[in-house]
């Protein structure tokens, strides 16, 4: 018999994972402590933007109409202890206050409270991004808690999707990786095999390795996209000063296969719940290891990438001639990156915020990142639109690169500026349409003109 899937947390990465092995053809049970989460999903309602998530929800929730009821939702630890075969713990490890380690609660709760009410043989599967060393110890404290002791073994199973591709990652996922404990890890291999026999009929690669190994992959991946982020944010700082453009060196060098063209658009730089936290609890826990001058760069790619939006702030007071106050700014943007409602660590809020507290009137408009924006920052100004945020503006920040605003009329929004300067932080504007609509086009490590 297929094995039973339960999803321990309903975030991003939970309510996916869930809806996503209700796809693949599992009954799946999702569990998260807050009833209105619950109640929420039970409906087939996604509590975040993310594209394609409600119909696959709706397709499997059951007693939803034409559903295939594969997909429910539960407060309750004891209905996912007798429901599951495979556990998988989808917690949040969001950056400490303050510090730069990541906080484990949720983790170390979720795996108390999963311990006590598994009194059969069961494979908990950890997905959460967690410092390295994590699975060794939750294993033993499985162990030691379980009633069912040696029979429950942990795998760890580090998740690699991007916001505003959920979907699409976890269904068609770039490579499957999989850690094992020492003795009945293989057990645990080839459940998870099944589990996946989907994509990796697909082709998908399959990774098995050690728990520290599974663990490192994820925060190895991500500080190696922040790396690439702040590489070409580095360049675009040389090339302001030198009069280069980074958007035609990003794509000279991006041209050689071993460099490739991902992960090089310059501009704001990296936020987002993933990145900027990860490279930081990387190192926290490296220097707890002893192993921390090892991770030194990470500091520099962490700071690069602070950098931007100082700079950003200082390139719109110039524009603006040379101090805020009683100036209009328009900010476009309010989410860390398009296609999602999500507004932590992002650029483009950050940089609304500094020029806000710096005594400029701030009007943010985001295609779908405005409640979010308004409950973090409720003292910034709103708009319902992007030439509403735009009105009688000094000057105009690009800063989340959505496709509406590429497709925003620079005569039309011409009209209702009181000064027709833009500066695009993304990059993704055309240059020559605006400077045709009579605009002083100005962007980040592209020359002047
Ligand atoms: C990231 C990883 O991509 C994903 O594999 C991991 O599981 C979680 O963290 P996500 O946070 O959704 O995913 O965003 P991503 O698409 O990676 O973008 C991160 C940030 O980098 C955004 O703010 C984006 O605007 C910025 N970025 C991305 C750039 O500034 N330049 C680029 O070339 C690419």
């Amino acid at each position: 018999m297929a094995p039973r899937i339960t999803v321990i947390g309903t975030g991003y990465l939970g309510a996916t994972h869930a809806a996503a092995m209700a796809e693949l053809g599992f009954e799946v049970l999702g569990l998260d402590v807050a009833q209105e989460k619950v109640a929420m999903l039970s409906r087939g309602e996604v509590p975040m933007y993310e594209p394609g998530l409600t119909e696959l929800l709706r397709r499997h929730v059951a007693g939803l109409e034409g559903s295939t009821g594969r997909l429910r939702f539960t407060t309750s630890w004891e209905e996912v202890g007798e429901f599951g075969d495979v556990h998988f713990v989808c917690v949040n490890t969001p950056q400490k206050h303050g510090e730069y380690a990541c906080d484990m609660s949720y983790v170390d709760a979720a795996f108390t409270s999963l311990a006590r009410v598994l009194r059969r043989p069961a494979l908990v599967v950890g997905k959460s991004t967690v410092p390295v060393g994590s699975a060794a110890r939750l294993a033993a404290l499985l162990a030691e808690r379980s009633p069912a002791g040696a029979e429950v073994e942990l795998a760890w199973n580090p998740e690699f999707l991007r916001e505003g591709f959920a979907v699409e990652d976890t269904l068609h996922p770039d490579r499957i990786v999989v850690g094992i404990g020492g003795v009945g890890g293989e057990r645990g291999e080839k459940l998870l095999r099944e589990v996946y026999a989907k994509p990796i009929g697909e082709g998908t690669p399959f990774v098995v390795c050690d728990y520290p190994t599974a663990e490192l992959v994820k925060t190895a991946a991500n500080s190696f996209l922040a790396t690439k982020i702040s590489f070409i944010n580095a360049m675009a700082e040389v090339c302001e000063a030198a009069g280069g453009d980074v958007v035609r060196l990003a794509e000279a060098i991006g041209h050689d296969d071993r460099i490739g063209r991902k992960f090089l658009r310059a501009g704001v730089g990296f936020g987002g719940g993933c990145l900027p936290k990860d490279i930081r609890a990387f190192m926290a826990r490296a220097g707890e290891l002893g192993a921390d001058e090892a991770l030194t760069f990470l500091r520099e790619v962490d700071s690069i990438n602070m950098r931007r939006r100082s700079h950003m702030v200082e390139l719109a007071r110039e524009a603006v001639g040379g101090g805020f106050l009683g100036r209009r700014v328009a900010v476009l943007g309010a989410s860390f990156k398009p296609d999602s409602d999500d507004v932590r660590d992002s650029p483009a809020l950050n940089v609304a915020g500094q020029i806000h507290l710096q005594g400029g009137q701030v009007t943010v408009y985001d295609p779908k990142g405005m409640p979010n924006a308004r409950r973090v920052f409720p003292t910034l100004g709103y708009a319902d639109s992007a030439a509403e945020a735009c009105r009688g503006a000094h000057v105009v920040l690009h800063l989340t690169e959505w496709a509406e605003f590429r497709e925003l009329d620079p005569v039309a929004l011409g009209e209702v500026v009181a000064e027709r300067r833009v500066i695009d932080g993304r990059n993704a504007l055309s240059p020559r349409e605006w400077q045709e609509a009579g605009w002083t086009y100005r962007a980040l490590g592209r020359p002047t003109v």
